[in-house]
Protein backbone atom coordinates (compact mmCIF):
# COMPACT_ATOMS: atom_id res chain seq x y z
CA UNK A 1 0.00 0.00 0.00
CA UNK A 2 1.35 3.48 -0.94
CA UNK A 3 2.80 5.68 2.75
CA UNK A 4 3.07 9.09 2.32
CA UNK A 5 6.74 8.81 3.84
CA UNK A 6 7.88 7.45 0.68
CA UNK A 7 7.72 10.80 -1.35
CA UNK A 8 10.19 12.60 1.05
CA UNK A 9 12.67 9.66 0.22
CA UNK A 10 12.27 9.66 -3.14
CA UNK A 11 15.76 11.27 -5.49
CA UNK A 12 13.83 13.51 -8.24
CA UNK A 13 17.28 14.45 -9.96
CA UNK A 14 17.92 10.64 -10.53
CA UNK A 15 16.17 8.50 -13.49
CA UNK A 16 12.61 8.72 -13.77
CA UNK A 17 11.21 4.83 -13.16
CA UNK A 18 9.84 2.82 -15.59
CA UNK A 19 7.84 0.62 -13.44
CA UNK A 20 4.66 1.15 -12.24
CA UNK A 21 3.60 2.23 -9.27
CA UNK A 22 6.85 3.55 -8.76
CA UNK A 23 6.72 5.93 -11.91
CA UNK A 24 4.19 7.88 -10.24
CA UNK A 25 5.43 8.10 -7.04
CA UNK A 26 8.41 9.69 -8.47
CA UNK A 27 6.51 12.24 -9.84
CA UNK A 28 4.38 12.53 -7.23
CA UNK A 29 7.42 13.59 -5.25
CA UNK A 30 8.26 15.82 -8.10
CA UNK A 31 5.02 17.19 -8.23
CA UNK A 32 5.10 18.31 -4.95
CA UNK A 33 8.49 19.84 -5.41
CA UNK A 34 6.76 22.26 -7.89
CA UNK A 35 3.38 22.94 -5.33
CA UNK A 36 6.08 23.91 -2.90
CA UNK A 37 7.62 26.47 -4.91
CA UNK A 38 4.82 27.87 -6.37
CA UNK A 39 2.79 28.45 -3.28
CA UNK A 40 6.12 29.97 -1.39
CA UNK A 41 5.65 32.53 -4.39
CA UNK A 42 1.84 32.54 -3.88
CA UNK A 43 2.27 33.05 0.13
CA UNK A 44 -0.15 30.67 1.00
CA UNK A 45 -1.10 26.99 0.31
CA UNK A 46 -2.30 26.37 -2.99
CA UNK A 47 -6.12 25.04 -3.56
CA UNK A 48 -7.97 22.36 -5.36
CA UNK A 49 -10.94 21.18 -6.31
CA UNK A 50 -12.09 18.22 -8.11
CA UNK A 51 -15.75 18.26 -9.37
CA UNK A 52 -17.64 14.52 -10.16
CA UNK A 53 -20.16 13.94 -12.68
CA UNK A 54 -22.03 10.92 -12.91
CA UNK A 55 -21.98 7.52 -11.49
CA UNK A 56 -20.12 5.69 -8.25
CA UNK A 57 -17.11 4.47 -11.02
CA UNK A 58 -16.26 8.24 -11.27
CA UNK A 59 -17.05 9.00 -7.32
CA UNK A 60 -14.40 6.46 -6.92
CA UNK A 61 -11.87 7.73 -9.40
CA UNK A 62 -11.79 11.18 -8.02
CA UNK A 63 -11.18 9.84 -4.48
CA UNK A 64 -7.94 8.50 -6.24
CA UNK A 65 -7.22 11.84 -7.97
CA UNK A 66 -7.67 13.50 -4.85
CA UNK A 67 -5.42 11.42 -3.10
CA UNK A 68 -2.65 12.26 -6.00
CA UNK A 69 -3.44 15.86 -4.97
CA UNK A 70 -3.39 16.06 -1.68
CA UNK A 71 0.23 14.25 -1.71
CA UNK A 72 1.42 16.71 -3.92
CA UNK A 73 0.72 19.56 -1.30
CA UNK A 74 -2.82 21.17 -2.39
CA UNK A 75 -5.14 21.71 0.35
CA UNK A 76 -8.53 20.53 -1.31
CA UNK A 77 -11.16 22.64 -0.80
CA UNK A 78 -15.19 22.31 -2.33
CA UNK A 79 -15.06 25.85 -4.29
CA UNK A 80 -14.20 25.99 -7.78
CA UNK A 81 -12.53 29.54 -6.89
CA UNK A 82 -8.79 27.19 -6.57
CA UNK A 83 -5.49 27.08 -7.88
CA UNK A 84 -6.37 23.75 -9.67
CA UNK A 85 -9.34 22.87 -10.91
CA UNK A 86 -10.28 19.60 -12.15
CA UNK A 87 -13.04 18.29 -13.95
CA UNK A 88 -13.96 14.11 -13.87
CA UNK A 89 -16.62 14.18 -16.33
CA UNK A 90 -19.70 12.04 -17.65
CA UNK A 91 -21.06 11.11 -21.13
CA UNK A 92 -24.03 8.64 -20.33
CA UNK A 93 -25.91 11.35 -21.68
CA UNK A 94 -26.15 14.28 -23.62
CA UNK A 95 -27.19 16.57 -20.49
CA UNK A 96 -23.97 15.29 -18.34
CA UNK A 97 -21.95 16.43 -21.30
CA UNK A 98 -23.69 19.83 -20.98
CA UNK A 99 -22.83 20.81 -18.06
CA UNK A 100 -19.63 20.58 -18.52
CA UNK A 101 -19.59 22.61 -20.84
CA UNK A 102 -22.06 25.49 -18.94
CA UNK A 103 -19.31 24.89 -15.90
CA UNK A 104 -16.93 25.54 -18.11
CA UNK A 105 -17.87 29.08 -18.89
CA UNK A 106 -17.72 29.88 -15.75
CA UNK A 107 -14.34 28.43 -15.27
CA UNK A 108 -12.82 30.90 -17.79
CA UNK A 109 -14.38 34.21 -15.82
CA UNK A 110 -12.22 32.25 -12.69
CA UNK A 111 -8.87 32.06 -14.24
CA UNK A 112 -9.50 35.65 -15.76
CA UNK A 113 -9.14 36.38 -12.43
CA UNK A 114 -6.76 34.16 -11.42
CA UNK A 115 -4.44 33.53 -14.18
CA UNK A 116 -1.85 31.51 -12.30
CA UNK A 117 -5.27 28.65 -12.16
CA UNK A 118 -4.64 25.30 -13.85
CA UNK A 119 -7.54 23.78 -15.53
CA UNK A 120 -7.80 19.89 -16.13
CA UNK A 121 -10.69 17.54 -17.34
CA UNK A 122 -10.68 13.69 -17.48
CA UNK A 123 -12.97 11.03 -17.63
CA UNK A 124 -15.61 9.20 -19.86
CA UNK A 125 -16.42 12.66 -22.25
CA UNK A 126 -12.73 12.99 -22.59
CA UNK A 127 -12.65 10.08 -24.54
CA UNK A 128 -14.94 11.13 -27.48
CA UNK A 129 -12.71 12.62 -29.92
CA UNK A 130 -15.53 15.57 -31.09
CA UNK A 131 -15.12 16.41 -27.54
CA UNK A 132 -11.70 16.92 -27.77
CA UNK A 133 -11.37 18.52 -31.09
CA UNK A 134 -13.76 21.03 -29.22
CA UNK A 135 -12.36 21.74 -25.97
CA UNK A 136 -9.07 22.09 -28.34
CA UNK A 137 -10.69 25.21 -30.50
CA UNK A 138 -12.91 26.80 -28.22
CA UNK A 139 -12.09 26.24 -24.50
CA UNK A 140 -8.17 26.93 -24.93
CA UNK A 141 -7.60 28.06 -21.52
CA UNK A 142 -7.67 24.30 -20.56
CA UNK A 143 -4.17 23.00 -19.18
CA UNK A 144 -4.88 19.37 -19.37
CA UNK A 145 -7.13 16.71 -20.48
CA UNK A 146 -6.81 12.88 -20.41
CA UNK A 147 -8.93 10.28 -20.43
CA UNK A 148 -10.53 6.77 -18.24
CA UNK A 149 -7.01 4.47 -19.61
CA UNK A 150 -4.51 6.67 -18.17
CA UNK A 151 -5.82 8.00 -15.07
CA UNK A 152 -3.44 6.11 -12.70
CA UNK A 153 -1.08 8.38 -14.34
CA UNK A 154 -2.25 11.66 -12.96
CA UNK A 155 0.98 12.82 -11.17
CA UNK A 156 3.24 12.09 -14.28
CA UNK A 157 0.29 14.24 -16.31
CA UNK A 158 0.58 16.83 -13.92
CA UNK A 159 4.18 17.53 -14.04
CA UNK A 160 4.11 17.70 -17.62
CA UNK A 161 1.30 20.60 -17.60
CA UNK A 162 3.18 22.55 -15.18
CA UNK A 163 6.12 22.26 -17.11
CA UNK A 164 4.55 22.95 -20.22
CA UNK A 165 3.07 26.54 -21.95
CA UNK A 166 0.46 24.50 -23.82
CA UNK A 167 -2.77 22.73 -23.43
CA UNK A 168 -1.12 19.16 -22.75
CA UNK A 169 -3.99 16.36 -24.23
CA UNK A 170 -3.16 12.48 -23.49
CA UNK A 171 -6.27 10.23 -24.59
CA UNK A 172 -5.80 6.43 -25.07
CA UNK A 173 -8.16 4.32 -26.84
CA UNK A 174 -7.89 1.80 -24.49
CA UNK A 175 -5.48 -0.33 -22.15
CA UNK A 176 -5.39 -3.90 -20.35
CA UNK A 177 -3.58 -2.47 -17.79
CA UNK A 178 -4.66 -2.38 -13.76
CA UNK A 179 -2.25 -0.13 -11.68
CA UNK A 180 -2.13 -0.95 -7.47
CA UNK A 181 -1.24 0.67 -4.73
CA UNK A 182 -1.58 4.42 -5.79
CA UNK A 183 -3.07 6.68 -2.65
CA UNK A 184 -6.74 7.77 -2.42
CA UNK A 185 -8.52 10.24 -0.43
CA UNK A 186 -11.85 9.11 0.52
CA UNK A 187 -15.06 11.60 0.59
CA UNK A 188 -16.38 8.96 3.53
CA UNK A 189 -14.18 7.71 6.93
CA UNK A 190 -16.59 5.19 7.11
CA UNK A 191 -17.28 3.92 3.72
CA UNK A 192 -15.95 3.21 0.56
CA UNK A 193 -16.10 2.00 -3.29
CA UNK A 194 -13.71 -0.31 -4.16
CA UNK A 195 -13.40 -1.01 -8.35
CA UNK A 196 -13.51 -4.85 -8.44
CA UNK A 197 -13.28 -4.41 -12.91
CA UNK A 198 -13.31 -1.89 -15.62
CA UNK A 199 -15.37 -1.79 -18.79
CA UNK A 200 -17.83 -3.07 -20.24
CA UNK A 201 -18.22 -5.52 -22.93
CA UNK A 202 -21.36 -5.90 -23.13
CA UNK A 203 -22.44 -3.49 -26.04
CA UNK A 204 -26.06 -2.24 -25.12
CA UNK A 205 -27.11 -0.81 -28.32
CA UNK A 206 -27.84 2.41 -27.08
CA UNK A 207 -24.88 3.09 -24.45
CA UNK A 208 -21.70 4.53 -24.56
CA UNK A 209 -19.75 3.13 -22.05
CA UNK A 210 -18.25 0.30 -23.45
CA UNK A 211 -16.83 2.89 -25.94
CA UNK A 212 -15.28 5.04 -23.30
CA UNK A 213 -14.55 2.83 -20.37
CA UNK A 214 -12.96 0.30 -22.83
CA UNK A 215 -12.97 -3.70 -22.69
CA UNK A 216 -13.80 -5.71 -19.09
CA UNK A 217 -10.77 -6.02 -16.72
CA UNK A 218 -10.71 -8.05 -13.45
CA UNK A 219 -8.70 -7.04 -10.67
CA UNK A 220 -7.05 -9.81 -8.63
CA UNK A 221 -9.15 -11.22 -5.90
CA UNK A 222 -6.07 -11.20 -3.63
CA UNK A 223 -5.56 -7.30 -4.52
CA UNK A 224 -8.97 -6.65 -3.71
CA UNK A 225 -9.46 -8.29 -0.49
CA UNK A 226 -5.63 -6.32 0.62
CA UNK A 227 -7.49 -3.05 -0.59
CA UNK A 228 -10.95 -3.78 1.53
CA UNK A 229 -8.53 -5.61 4.71
CA UNK A 230 -6.67 -2.17 4.72
CA UNK A 231 -9.53 0.11 4.45
CA UNK A 232 -11.00 -1.62 7.23
CA UNK A 233 -7.87 -1.15 9.19
CA UNK A 234 -8.80 2.53 8.68
CA UNK A 235 -12.05 2.36 9.98
CA UNK A 236 -14.38 1.30 6.81
CA UNK A 237 -16.97 -0.62 7.90
CA UNK A 238 -18.81 -0.79 4.61
CA UNK A 239 -17.90 -1.01 1.08
CA UNK A 240 -19.38 -1.16 -2.31
CA UNK A 241 -17.79 -3.47 -4.98
CA UNK A 242 -17.96 -1.53 -8.10
CA UNK A 243 -18.34 -2.76 -11.81
CA UNK A 244 -20.16 -2.08 -14.68
CA UNK A 245 -21.15 -5.63 -14.58
CA UNK A 246 -20.19 -7.11 -11.54
CA UNK A 247 -21.90 -10.81 -12.37
CA UNK A 248 -19.42 -11.31 -15.49
CA UNK A 249 -16.14 -10.63 -12.56
CA UNK A 250 -13.48 -12.76 -12.85
CA UNK A 251 -14.21 -14.43 -16.20
CA UNK A 252 -10.81 -13.55 -18.05
CA UNK A 253 -8.37 -13.89 -14.96
CA UNK A 254 -5.74 -15.87 -15.54
CA UNK A 255 -7.04 -18.24 -12.96
CA UNK A 256 -11.22 -16.98 -13.40
CA UNK A 257 -12.79 -16.52 -10.07
CA UNK A 258 -16.63 -16.06 -9.82
CA UNK A 259 -18.24 -13.04 -8.23
CA UNK A 260 -20.33 -15.14 -5.58
CA UNK A 261 -16.82 -16.77 -4.66
CA UNK A 262 -15.45 -13.41 -3.83
CA UNK A 263 -18.07 -12.55 -2.07
CA UNK A 264 -17.73 -15.03 -0.05
CA UNK A 265 -13.71 -14.36 0.65
CA UNK A 266 -15.18 -10.67 0.96
CA UNK A 267 -17.52 -11.58 3.69
CA UNK A 268 -14.94 -13.31 5.41
CA UNK A 269 -12.75 -9.85 6.17
CA UNK A 270 -13.03 -9.42 9.97
CA UNK A 271 -14.40 -5.85 11.06
CA UNK A 272 -16.44 -5.56 7.46
CA UNK A 273 -19.57 -4.93 8.80
CA UNK A 274 -22.16 -4.56 5.25
CA UNK A 275 -21.12 -5.07 1.42
CA UNK A 276 -22.68 -3.61 -1.17
CA UNK A 277 -22.10 -4.02 -5.33
CA UNK A 278 -23.53 -2.31 -8.25
CA UNK A 279 -24.52 -3.03 -11.42
CA UNK A 280 -26.12 -6.59 -12.00
CA UNK A 281 -26.59 -7.26 -15.30
CA UNK A 282 -30.33 -9.63 -15.71
CA UNK A 283 -28.60 -11.87 -17.76
CA UNK A 284 -25.81 -12.79 -15.76
CA UNK A 285 -26.96 -13.38 -12.19
CA UNK A 286 -26.25 -16.88 -11.12
CA UNK A 287 -28.36 -18.97 -8.57
CA UNK A 288 -24.53 -19.23 -6.66
CA UNK A 289 -25.14 -15.58 -6.20
CA UNK A 290 -28.62 -15.57 -4.86
CA UNK A 291 -27.51 -18.31 -2.30
CA UNK A 292 -24.64 -16.52 -1.36
CA UNK A 293 -26.84 -13.09 -0.15
CA UNK A 294 -29.24 -15.71 0.94
CA UNK A 295 -26.80 -16.91 3.60
CA UNK A 296 -24.43 -13.53 3.87
CA UNK A 297 -24.86 -12.05 7.25
CA UNK A 298 -23.10 -8.94 5.75
CA UNK A 299 -24.18 -8.46 2.00
CA UNK A 300 -26.48 -5.87 2.43
CA UNK A 301 -30.77 -6.90 1.28
CA UNK A 302 -30.33 -4.96 -2.22
CA UNK A 303 -29.98 -5.56 -5.70
CA UNK A 304 -29.79 -2.92 -8.19
CA UNK A 305 -31.05 -4.82 -11.28
CA UNK A 306 -31.33 -2.34 -14.54
CA UNK A 307 -34.80 -3.41 -16.68
CA UNK A 308 -34.08 -0.54 -19.27
CA UNK A 309 -37.44 -1.75 -21.49
CA UNK A 310 -40.39 -4.30 -20.33
CA UNK A 311 -40.76 -4.77 -23.77
CA UNK A 312 -38.89 -8.53 -25.37
CA UNK A 313 -38.69 -6.88 -28.49
CA UNK A 314 -37.31 -3.62 -27.61
CA UNK A 315 -35.14 -5.95 -25.33
CA UNK A 316 -33.75 -7.69 -28.08
CA UNK A 317 -33.06 -4.46 -30.15
CA UNK A 318 -31.17 -2.83 -26.93
CA UNK A 319 -28.94 -5.97 -27.03
CA UNK A 320 -29.80 -6.81 -23.36
CA UNK A 321 -30.21 -10.62 -24.04
CA UNK A 322 -33.13 -11.11 -22.20
CA UNK A 323 -36.54 -11.08 -22.28
CA UNK A 324 -39.37 -9.81 -20.45
CA UNK A 325 -40.24 -13.34 -18.83
CA UNK A 326 -36.80 -14.28 -18.47
CA UNK A 327 -36.79 -10.67 -16.15
CA UNK A 328 -40.02 -11.19 -14.41
CA UNK A 329 -38.52 -15.08 -14.01
CA UNK A 330 -35.63 -13.92 -12.14
CA UNK A 331 -37.17 -11.08 -10.00
CA UNK A 332 -39.68 -13.40 -8.87
CA UNK A 333 -37.10 -16.36 -7.60
CA UNK A 334 -35.30 -13.18 -5.82
CA UNK A 335 -38.11 -12.14 -4.18
CA UNK A 336 -39.54 -15.34 -3.24
CA UNK A 337 -35.54 -16.19 -1.86
CA UNK A 338 -34.68 -12.97 0.13
CA UNK A 339 -38.20 -11.92 0.84
CA UNK A 340 -36.46 -8.48 2.73
CA UNK A 341 -34.49 -7.60 -0.71
CA UNK A 342 -34.88 -4.28 -2.03
CA UNK A 343 -35.32 -4.37 -5.74
CA UNK A 344 -34.31 -1.39 -7.89
CA UNK A 345 -33.84 -0.54 -11.21
CA UNK A 346 -32.66 1.77 -14.39
CA UNK A 347 -35.65 1.83 -17.11
CA UNK A 348 -34.99 3.74 -20.33
CA UNK A 349 -38.19 5.58 -22.11
CA UNK A 350 -38.31 6.65 -25.60
CA UNK A 351 -35.38 4.25 -27.17
CA UNK A 352 -35.95 4.14 -31.07
CA UNK A 353 -38.81 2.92 -32.20
CA UNK A 354 -40.47 2.70 -29.04
CA UNK A 355 -44.48 1.94 -29.22
CA UNK A 356 -47.05 2.61 -26.88
CA UNK A 357 -47.49 -1.13 -26.43
CA UNK A 358 -43.74 -1.38 -25.78
CA UNK A 359 -44.19 1.63 -22.90
CA UNK A 360 -47.05 -0.67 -21.48
CA UNK A 361 -45.01 -3.89 -21.12
CA UNK A 362 -42.33 -1.58 -19.21
CA UNK A 363 -45.31 -0.52 -17.37
CA UNK A 364 -46.79 -4.42 -16.59
CA UNK A 365 -42.88 -5.06 -15.75
CA UNK A 366 -42.89 -2.32 -13.12
CA UNK A 367 -46.27 -2.90 -11.61
CA UNK A 368 -45.38 -6.74 -11.19
CA UNK A 369 -41.88 -6.41 -9.76
CA UNK A 370 -42.93 -3.54 -7.73
CA UNK A 371 -39.38 -1.78 -7.32
CA UNK A 372 -38.05 -0.15 -3.96
CA UNK A 373 -36.94 2.58 -6.41
CA UNK A 374 -36.22 3.21 -9.94
CA UNK A 375 -34.00 5.45 -11.79
CA UNK A 376 -35.56 6.86 -15.16
CA UNK A 377 -34.16 8.36 -18.36
CA UNK A 378 -35.34 9.67 -21.24
CA UNK A 379 -33.30 7.89 -24.48
CA UNK A 380 -30.48 10.22 -24.96
CA UNK A 381 -28.97 9.56 -28.42
CA UNK A 382 -25.33 8.90 -28.34
CA UNK A 383 -23.07 9.25 -31.16
CA UNK A 384 -21.28 6.11 -32.26
CA UNK A 385 -23.31 3.67 -30.75
CA UNK A 386 -26.41 1.22 -32.77
CA UNK A 387 -29.18 3.57 -31.68
CA UNK A 388 -28.04 6.77 -32.30
CA UNK A 389 -28.24 5.78 -36.59
CA UNK A 390 -31.68 4.10 -36.22
CA UNK A 391 -34.33 6.08 -38.25
CA UNK A 392 -37.48 5.88 -36.03
CA UNK A 393 -36.36 8.36 -33.36
CA UNK A 394 -39.63 8.91 -31.00
CA UNK A 395 -40.98 12.55 -30.80
CA UNK A 396 -39.72 14.51 -27.77
CA UNK A 397 -43.25 15.26 -26.68
CA UNK A 398 -44.49 10.92 -26.57
CA UNK A 399 -41.16 10.42 -24.88
CA UNK A 400 -42.16 13.10 -22.20
CA UNK A 401 -45.47 11.87 -21.88
CA UNK A 402 -44.20 8.19 -21.12
CA UNK A 403 -41.42 9.37 -19.34
CA UNK A 404 -44.19 11.53 -16.45
CA UNK A 405 -46.80 8.26 -17.12
CA UNK A 406 -43.64 6.06 -15.90
CA UNK A 407 -42.66 8.46 -12.88
CA UNK A 408 -45.75 8.73 -11.20
CA UNK A 409 -46.01 4.89 -11.24
CA UNK A 410 -43.06 4.13 -10.11
CA UNK A 411 -43.01 6.68 -7.14
CA UNK A 412 -46.38 5.52 -6.19
CA UNK A 413 -45.13 2.19 -6.45
CA UNK A 414 -41.73 3.13 -4.30
CA UNK A 415 -43.67 5.04 -1.48
CA UNK A 416 -46.19 1.88 -0.93
CA UNK A 417 -42.61 -0.20 -0.78
CA UNK A 418 -40.98 2.17 1.79
CA UNK A 419 -44.10 1.32 4.24
CA UNK A 420 -42.85 -2.02 4.37
CA UNK A 421 -40.43 -1.62 7.12
CA UNK A 422 -42.80 0.46 9.21
CA UNK A 423 -42.71 0.13 12.63
CA UNK A 424 -39.52 -2.57 12.33
CA UNK A 425 -36.36 -1.69 14.45
CA UNK A 426 -33.23 -2.19 11.70
CA UNK A 427 -29.56 -1.56 11.80
CA UNK A 428 -28.75 2.44 10.43
CA UNK A 429 -24.90 3.19 9.43
CA UNK A 430 -25.02 6.53 10.63
CA UNK A 431 -23.59 8.60 7.54
CA UNK A 432 -23.66 12.96 8.52
CA UNK A 433 -25.87 15.35 10.47
CA UNK A 434 -28.57 16.51 8.86
CA UNK A 435 -28.05 18.54 6.61
CA UNK A 436 -31.58 20.35 7.47
CA UNK A 437 -32.20 20.23 11.42
CA UNK A 438 -28.53 19.92 13.39
CA UNK A 439 -30.62 17.74 16.21
CA UNK A 440 -30.98 14.94 13.50
CA UNK A 441 -28.18 12.64 12.14
CA UNK A 442 -29.06 10.56 8.89
CA UNK A 443 -27.91 7.29 7.83
CA UNK A 444 -28.81 3.98 5.45
CA UNK A 445 -30.91 0.84 6.49
CA UNK A 446 -29.38 -2.49 4.75
CA UNK A 447 -31.82 -2.02 2.08
CA UNK A 448 -30.18 1.45 1.30
CA UNK A 449 -33.65 3.46 2.77
CA UNK A 450 -32.66 6.74 4.61
CA UNK A 451 -33.70 7.37 8.10
CA UNK A 452 -33.47 10.67 10.18
CA UNK A 453 -32.85 10.38 13.65
CA UNK A 454 -32.14 12.30 16.87
CA UNK A 455 -28.23 11.75 17.36
CA UNK A 456 -25.10 13.62 17.36
CA UNK A 457 -21.87 13.72 15.09
CA UNK A 458 -20.27 10.95 17.58
CA UNK A 459 -22.74 7.86 15.72
CA UNK A 460 -21.16 8.79 12.50
CA UNK A 461 -19.76 5.93 11.12
CA UNK A 462 -21.49 3.30 13.74
CA UNK A 463 -24.59 1.01 12.96
CA UNK A 464 -27.29 1.46 15.46
CA UNK A 465 -30.36 -0.15 15.96
CA UNK A 466 -32.96 2.58 14.62
CA UNK A 467 -37.05 2.23 15.22
CA UNK A 468 -38.51 3.10 12.44
CA UNK A 469 -41.84 5.49 13.38
CA UNK A 470 -42.61 7.52 10.03
CA UNK A 471 -42.24 7.23 6.36
CA UNK A 472 -42.84 10.02 4.44
CA UNK A 473 -42.35 8.86 1.14
CA UNK A 474 -39.16 7.71 0.32
CA UNK A 475 -37.62 8.31 3.76
CA UNK A 476 -38.11 7.73 7.38
CA UNK A 477 -38.18 9.26 10.67
CA UNK A 478 -36.98 7.29 13.49
CA UNK A 479 -35.37 7.05 16.95
CA UNK A 480 -32.75 5.34 18.81
CA UNK A 481 -33.45 2.06 20.78
CA UNK A 482 -31.56 0.98 23.64
CA UNK A 483 -29.72 -2.22 22.07
CA UNK A 484 -30.20 -3.69 25.63
CA UNK A 485 -34.21 -3.76 26.45
CA UNK A 486 -35.26 -2.67 22.48
CA UNK A 487 -37.35 0.40 23.97
CA UNK A 488 -37.69 3.50 22.13
CA UNK A 489 -35.49 6.32 23.48
CA UNK A 490 -38.60 8.58 24.09
CA UNK A 491 -39.76 5.84 26.65
N1 LIG B 1 -29.89 7.24 -22.83
C1 LIG B 1 -30.56 7.18 -21.66
N2 LIG B 1 -30.16 6.45 -20.62
C2 LIG B 1 -29.03 5.73 -20.76
N3 LIG B 1 -28.38 4.91 -19.91
C3 LIG B 1 -27.27 4.45 -20.52
N4 LIG B 1 -27.18 4.95 -21.77
C4 LIG B 1 -28.27 5.75 -21.94
C5 LIG B 1 -28.75 6.54 -23.01
N5 LIG B 1 -28.10 6.60 -24.18
C6 LIG B 1 -28.88 4.59 -18.59
C7 LIG B 1 -29.13 3.09 -18.44
C8 LIG B 1 -28.05 2.65 -17.51
C9 LIG B 1 -27.83 3.89 -16.67
C10 LIG B 1 -26.52 3.94 -15.96
O1 LIG B 1 -27.91 4.94 -17.61
O2 LIG B 1 -30.40 2.93 -17.84
O3 LIG B 1 -28.40 1.53 -16.73
FE1 LIG C 1 -23.84 0.24 -20.81
FE2 LIG C 1 -25.04 -2.14 -21.08
FE3 LIG C 1 -22.45 -2.03 -20.30
FE4 LIG C 1 -24.40 -1.21 -18.63
S1 LIG C 1 -24.11 -3.32 -19.42
S2 LIG C 1 -22.47 -0.14 -19.08
S3 LIG C 1 -25.90 -0.31 -20.03
S4 LIG C 1 -23.29 -1.40 -22.28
Amino acid sequence: MFKEIELERIDISGEVPVEEPERQYYYMAKAKRIVEERSAQAGRALTACIKTFGCQMNARDSEKLRGILENTGYRIVEQEEADFVLYNTCTVRENANLKVYGHLGYLSNLKKKNPQMVIALCGCMMQEPEVVEKIRKSYRFVDLVFGTHNIYKFAELLVTAFESQRMVIDIWKDTDRIVEDLPSERTYAFKSGVNIMFGCNNFCSYCIVPYVRGRERSRKPEDIIHEIEELVKDGVVEVMLLGQNVNSYGKNLEEPVTFAQLLRRVEQIEGLERIRFMTSHPKDLSDDLIQVMKESEKICPHLHLPLQSGSSRILKIMNRKYTKEQYLALAEKLRAEIPELSLTTDIIVGFPGETEEDFQETLDVVRRVRYDSAFTFIYSKRTGTPAAAMENQVPEDVVKDRFNRLLSLVQEISQEMSLRVQGQTLPVLVESVNEQDANLVTGRLANNLVVHFPGTAEMIGKIVPVYLRECRGFYYYGETVNAQDGTNSRN
